[in-house]
């Protein structure tokens, strides 16, 4: 069975989304830990009552990204990892983390890319005028929310929705897609040629 690492800062509802939907048979996985980079993350507080091994990284204690990131693989390594889910993990991974895991980090961004990149895409999305916008699962390459397209959902903007409400149906697709993908990618159903995933 494949070992799942989630990593996340955060709330932690991707994570909670993804350990349900294991726990429930809908992905045959294990998820055996939970890694954050913020002491206070709630989302180990999830983990806790998950029953998931929650681990964090200070990332104080290293003098460099890359010192940081080679703490995080040998932690994966140790735990014989198989697949790495980014859940609102708000910190960028150097190339040679990438390289270590190619194509097996997956990331979850809330907007449909390549558009509103980077962070608070709903907002921006919201300000810009959409009319719509999304979610959208893909794989990790050496750049920031650019890797290969999983999977793609969109959701539409009426005039005068409030940011909330946009975040919660941002949310709710979220947590519909990313056990989708990561079911696909435990099946071995996803196969990644150049820029294109392709289901079979
Ligand atoms: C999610 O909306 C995710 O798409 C976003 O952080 C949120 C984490 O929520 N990620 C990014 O913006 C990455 N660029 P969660 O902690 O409740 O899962």
């Amino acid at each position: 069975m494949m070992n799942i690492a989630v990593l996340a800062s955060g709330n932690g509802s991707n994570f909670q989304a993804l350990a349900s939907a294991v726990k429930r048979g809908y992905i045959r996985a294990c998820v055996k830990l939970l890694v954050v980079d913020k002491e206070g993350a709630y989302a180990r507080v999830r983990a806790r009552r998950l029953k998931i091994k929650d681990i964090f990284i200070d990332p104080k204690r290293f003098r460099t990204r890359v010192d940081f990131d080679e703490a995080l693989r040998k932690l994966l390594k140790a735990e014989k990892i198989d697949l790495v889910v980014l859940a609102g993990f708000m910190r960028i991974l150097s190339p040679r983390f990438v390289r270590a895991f190619k194509n097996r980090i997956v990331n979850i961004h809330p907007a449909l890319l390549p558009a509103f990149r980077g962070e608070h895409a709903i907002k921006r999305a919201l300000t810009y005028g959409c009319t719509m916008t999304g979610v959208t699962v893909h794989f990790v390459d050496e750049s920031v929310d650019h890797g290969p397209v999983i999977l793609q959902g969109a959701v539409t903007i009426k005039a005068g929705t409030k940011l909330s409400d946009l975040e919660k149906k941002i949310h709710r697709l979220e947590h519909l897609l990313y056990p989708k993908a990561v079911k696909l990618f435990v099946e071995k159903k996803l196969h990644v040629k150049n820029r294109r995933v392709t289901i079979r």
